[in-house]
């Protein structure tokens, strides 16, 4: 028996030999897999076995076996071309350490992004790179950004992924629309809203801020005074789901409010799109940005941006130049614009080829039955989450239903909970942030971890967590009450199907 199998054996599982080495259950498991411990955790496994297993064994053991290798080539042939024998072996700058290639374990995503990616989406990514010029790629672009005016509602022209994550997308709103000394007002409910500010900032804006408490929406009300103390505002900004505190505010009113006071709006909707309805026409949205890691099932690095004739004429209209090169809108249309096709950046073709896959199981489900699915199992999240005991953040009617912010019930180590769930359940949530750190969890339901199974892991990773803590929960409820719930869902959607038949 090897030392890793002595190891697993000593301890009675791999999850518990991850537990008091403090380690990922995959690292134990990749342990299992290689038939040996590797050398430098000889020291922790004498001591954790309290010498049954000795750091000499394990290392007598590492020097003498080797990984599993995935290729099936052998060591001295090299793929890229001939080698010249012992070329780079002396190196000064080559790593110490011995590195393989990375897998990373798998996990299920249940935190505020990112979140799982589709495996259609996945196998998407990995097909071979074309040019971002390529006609055929060019084509895919006119798809893709199809795509995005249907997930966003819109008919704008000038809609398109930015090369970037969220916060790109809103750097460039902020960048373009934003010119020294133009008057802004920002509303924070969360982390979110003060990124914004900080954007405004550094664009030499002059900021107007409306601060409401975390977990509360943002006030129209609150809006239009602010409009009417302060006329002369060029721009009202909001985030729409604040993933901080899962919260969501009335889009709609407020952008009614911003335009009777003539100013534009830029909205972030990095955890709304796709999740609850975003209708950018509809509500007369002036700028929007989004990210593809949430209810987009896609790899993060990319952010859907969409924006109005209105918007686009000022920021041509601008005499100033733009502070930053790679976001100028006028440069960038050269490259996603309507009608040319210019060299600007390299744009990241794969990740692209992933986020038009990604919209394109949007459109196959339908986006009312995406809302839709995020609603349903939210419900059946909550069910459980409160059938344990635990309280909702945000009152029930401005909760954002991807987005769970529970809070952590009294005497509860969170972080504890936190690293138990990913050590022995693989599953990730979230922590709290800023003043509301230490005192919530965010479970987030989101793309493609908005799944019925994801749920009861979810609730049954948590409650038996909770109860070997010595906590007062009963490992079931959760889930009966999840179940429950599903069950009503199911017969209601069978009546009103009847009913319409
Ligand atoms: C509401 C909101 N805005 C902006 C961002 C920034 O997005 P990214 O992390 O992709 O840069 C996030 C990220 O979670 C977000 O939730």
């Amino acid at each position: 028996m090897n030392c890793a199998e002595r190891l697993v054996e000593h301890f009675g599982t791999q999850a518990e030999v991850a537990r008091r080495l403090k380690l990922d259950r995959a690292v134990v498991s990749n342990w299992v897999k290689s038939g040996y411990v590797p050398a430098r955790w000889a020291m922790e496994v004498e001591a954790v076995t309290e010498g049954r297993i000795a750091a000499l064994e394990v290392l007598n053991e590492a020097n003498h076996r080797r990984p599993i290798r995935v290729k099936s080539r052998g060591e001295d042939e090299n793929l890229f071309g001939s080698v010249i024998p012992g070329s780079d072996t002396m190196n000064p700058y080559l790593p110490s350490k011995r590195i393989q290639s990375f897998h990373p374990p798998q996990r299920t995503l249940m935190g505020p992004g990112p979140t799982e990616i589709h495996p259609r989406v996945l196998t998407t990514m990995s097909q071979p790179a074309i040019g971002y010029l390529d006609p055929i790629f060019v084509e895919m672009m006119e798809e893709l950004k199809g795509l995005l005016r249907y997930v966003y509602q819109t008919k704008n022209p000038l809609t398109f992924p930015v090369s970037g994550p969220g916060s790109v997308g809103m750097e460039y709103c902020f960048v373009n629309m934003v010119a020294p000394g133009d008057k802004v007002i920002v509303c924070i409910n969360g982390v979110f809203g003060g990124r914004m500010l900080e954007n405004v900032v550094r664009c030499g804006g002059v900021p107007v801020t409306i601060e409401h408490e975390w977990g509360t929406p943002v006030d129209p009300q609150r809006v239009e005074d602010a409009l009417k103390a302060n006329p002369d505002t060029k721009i009202v900004a909001f985030v729409h789901a604040e993933t901080s505190t899962g919260c969501l505010s009335d889009a709609k009113a407020i952008i009614e409010v911003a335009h009777r006071h003539d100013a534009l709006t830029i909205v972030d909707a990095v955890t709304s799109l796709a999740g609850v309805p975003v209708l950018v026409d509809e509500w007369g949205v002036d700028a929007i940005y989004s990210g593809s890691q949430k209810c987009l099932s896609c790899t993060p690095g990319l952010s859907p941006v969409s924006f109005s004739e209105r918007v686009v004429d000022r920021v041509k209209a601008r005499k100033d130049k733009i502070h930053s090169w790679f976001m100028d809108m006028n440069l960038l249309l050269g490259y996603w614009g309507a009608t040319t096709r210019t060299y600007h950046h390299t744009a990241p073709t794969n990740s692209l080829f992933a986020l038009h896959e990604a919209l394109l199981l949007i459109r196959e489900e339908g986006l009312e039955d995406c809302w839709a699915r995020h609603r349903r199992h939210h419900t059946a999240l909550k069910a459980g989450l409160e059938a344990m005991g635990l309280k909702y953040l945000v009152q029930e009617q401005y909760r954002v239903p991807q987005m769970n912010a529970a809070r952590v019930p009294e005497g509860v180590n969170e972080a504890e909970v936190r690293k138990r769930l990913l050590a022995e359940f693989s599953l990730e949530i979230g922590a709290g942030l800023g003043p509301l750190a230490g005192k919530i969890w965010r479970f987030g339901t989101m793309g493609y971890s908005c799944r019925p199974d994801n749920v009861m892991l979810c609730l049954s990773a948590l409650g038996s967590v909770l109860q070997d803590m010595g906590h007062d929960v009963h490992v079931g409820e959760a889930e009966a009450a999840a179940h429950g719930a599903y069950a009503q869902m199911h017969a209601q959607a069978a009546q009103q199907k009847k009913r319409a038949a």
